[in-house]
């Protein structure tokens, strides 16, 4: 019986692998950030060390493998920049827009990329390491950490990202058939030929 019960035990044993993740989630709408706390929460419970940088504290029952840190200047800096009310009144075209979005981004990273507890992680004083860094954004420039850490990134976003991007991450378009998602008319249909053009250049 006892060595029935032994052996009932081992076979249920499993090996269990779990990771230091870094997890960046740089977009300051709760909409980028609701899919990705879930995501983590249970990749928490499954054992896995999370450090987690967010514009969007969640809360994780005070799990002790989970590690947060508060982007709390991006939403600000994006209400600054971005107002979707003012480009319909004022009519924007896309090239307007796209300057807007440009100075948002480059605040909100310029922000992020000074955080503290960011400056320790682009340091690495202290020799951590990573197994893997998971990155949501429209723009993925933190990649680089990957380089530091020496790990592979996985890059998500909720809605397309730029050309210069793809092509980062090894996934290279061809301007003249496809418009870079920034080129807002474009999106989602046949390009006519001066589209093309516009898009390639
Ligand atoms: C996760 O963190 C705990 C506590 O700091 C540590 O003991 C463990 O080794 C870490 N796991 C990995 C995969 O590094």
């Amino acid at each position: 019986m006892n060595f029935l019960i032994i052996f009932l035990i081992f076979l249920n044993i499993n090996l269990v692998f779990s990771a230091n993740i870094l997890a960046i989630f740089q977009y300051p709408f709760y909409s980028h950030q609701f899919t990705n706390q879930k995501l983590m929460k249970e990749l928490a419970l499954r054992g896995h060390n999370l450090t987690i940088f967010t514009s969007h504290l969640f809360n994780y029952d005070n799990l002790p493998n989970v590690i947060q840190h508060h982007f709390k200047d991006s939403s600000k800096i994006n209400d600054k920049y971005t107002n979707m009310l003012e480009y319909k009144q004022k009519n924007l075209n896309w090239f307007q827009i796209d300057q807007r979005e440009l100075k948002t981004y480059y605040e909100t990273t310029k922000s992020e990329i000074l955080h503290p507890e960011m400056q320790k992680i682009i340091k690495n004083n202290e020799d951590q390491k990573f197994d893997l860094i998971i990155i949501e954004c429209c723009f993925c420039h933190l990649i680089f950490l990957a380089e530091i850490y020496d790990c592979p990134v996985i890059y998500f976003g909720a809605s397309d990202v730029s050309f210069i991007w793809h092509g980062l991450m090894g996934n290279d378009v061809n301007p003249a058939l496809y418009s870079d998602f920034q080129l807002i008319p474009f999106l989602h249909r046949h390009l006519t030929f001066f589209e093309r053009v516009q898009s390639l250049i």
